[in-house]
């Protein structure tokens, strides 16, 4: 006999819900993908809120009170693993991993939203960069927690999904996440027009959330912070110190290490860029004032860090952080034709100049090399 267990929302939540995880956790690791990652975090969020709502407005099967969760109910389960009584919603162990996969998607949405805000100053938490962004290494580690824990909950699934297979083929359970049907003595489910619209209402606004997120700069996205002209607020650091290099903005360094860099320019990396006094004080101010201390960019906080390891360096390139950030880089990017020095930041960071290093807009050109 044929039941009908898995409506259609239901099938088109887990699909969306399985492809929008996998993308996300695909460019959860490339910093240029940030953008997108966040998008789906989003996304994730929305269809997660309505699989819990559904839990408990939706058909029999996929409520949560259908789920059997008992602990005796899941020892006789596993006590039977080969023969076990049949369910025709979920069994008592897939029942523990899709909760404990619910519950760890709302975590980990939530604590992204809160890395994106506090760590990249974007969002719709991007005004809590301000005031946290000395912890955003904490809400980044907890937020890199909950996701390896949903990984390991997505092995689990696939592992259970896999092992039903191949104790169980008649049943068809594989087969019900694309039809709905199960071969199975049980009643089919119908759905109510309210659960219908419902369903529409929130599966249409997750993938609407999706692409207006992706392809509007909106306030899901946005960054909190502003370009800076840096010809406006100092003419004299723009003309003596993009001439033979890019711009670096004051806060890619500490109070000190600009220091030495200004009481130091008649040898400055074997050039002199020697200026007259009133001009090399007057930059030396400017620098000072917008140091790295004064941020709280990412970079800013993280080359501080890095400084603290070796107070003696005076160049962005020297600290762990800048190493570590560009070790990916084959060592022939930086010496081809195109860019030529590692120093030669706005060769693939088009906005460092404007004081932003934007993760959306981190580019390596085609090179030679
Ligand atoms: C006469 C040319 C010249 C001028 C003018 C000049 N620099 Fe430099 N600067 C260099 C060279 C050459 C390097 C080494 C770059 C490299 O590694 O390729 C350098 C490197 C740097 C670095 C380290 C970059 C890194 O590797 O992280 C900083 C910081 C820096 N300069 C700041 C300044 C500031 C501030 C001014 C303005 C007061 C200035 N420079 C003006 C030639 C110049
Ligand atoms: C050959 C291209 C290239 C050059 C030149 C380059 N970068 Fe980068 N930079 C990258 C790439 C690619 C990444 C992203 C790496 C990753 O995915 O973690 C990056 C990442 C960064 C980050 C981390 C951004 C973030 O928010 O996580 C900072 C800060 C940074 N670069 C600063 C600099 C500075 C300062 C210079 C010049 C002294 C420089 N870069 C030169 C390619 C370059």
């Amino acid at each position: 006999m044929k039941a009908y267990i898995w409506s259609l929302p239901t099938r088109v939540f887990h699909m969306m819900f399985a492809a929008f995880i996998l993308a996300a956790i695909i460019s959860g690791d490339e910093d240029n993908l940030l953008n997108i990652h966040a998008s789906l975090g989003y996304a994730i969020g929305i269809l997660v809120i309505y699989r819990i709502i559904w839990g408990f407005i939706g058909p029999q099967y996929s409520r949560f009170s259908d789920f059997p969760l008992s602990m005796k109910e899941l020892k006789e389960f596993a006590s039977n693993i080969f023969n076990h009584k049949k369910y025709a919603g979920h069994n008592p162990a897939a029942s523990f991993v899709m909760l404990s996969m619910l519950i760890v998607v709302v975590l980990t949405v939530a604590t992204g939203v809160l890395t994106y805000g506090i760590q990249e100053g974007r969002g719709l938490l991007g005004f809590l960069n301000t005031p946290y962004f000395k912890e955003m290494d904490l809400f980044e580690e907890v937020h890199e927690f909950f996701s390896t824990l949903l990984l390991v909950l997505i092995a689990a699934h696939l592992g259970g999904v896999a092992f039903d297979r191949l104790i169980d083929k008649k049943t068809d359970t594989l087969g019900s996440i694309v039809n709905g049907h199960k071969n199975i003595e049980a009643s089919s489910v119908t759905l109510n027009w309210f659960q219908k619209l419902f369903s529409l209402f929130a599966l249409v606004l997750a993938a609407g959330v999706l692409f207006y997120s992706l392809f509007f700069n909106s306030v899901l996205t946005k960054s909190s912070y502003n370009e800076i002209s840096y010809e406006k607020e100092h003419p004299a650091f723009v003309a003596e110190c993009a001439s033979c290099h890019t711009l670096y903005p004051p806060h890619l360094l500490s109070r000190e290490s600009w220091s030495k860099v200004m009481d130091t320019l008649d040898d400055h990396f074997g050039d002199d860029a020697s200026l007259d006094d009133t001009t090399r004080l007057s930059i030396k101010e400017y620098l000072l004032k917008n140091s790295a201390e004064s941020s709280s960019k990412e970079s800013a906080f993280y080359i501080l860090k890095s400084l603290k390891e070796n107070e003696d360096i005076i160049a962005v390139t020297q600290t762990s952080y800048w190493k570590a950030r560009h070790q990916g880089i084959d060592k022939n990017i930086f010496s081809s034709n195109e860019i030529k020095s590692k120093a030669n930041c706005k060769a693939c960071h088009s906005d460092i100049e404007k004081g932003l290093i934007e993760d959306s807009n981190i580019k390596i050109p085609k090179t030679g090399a």
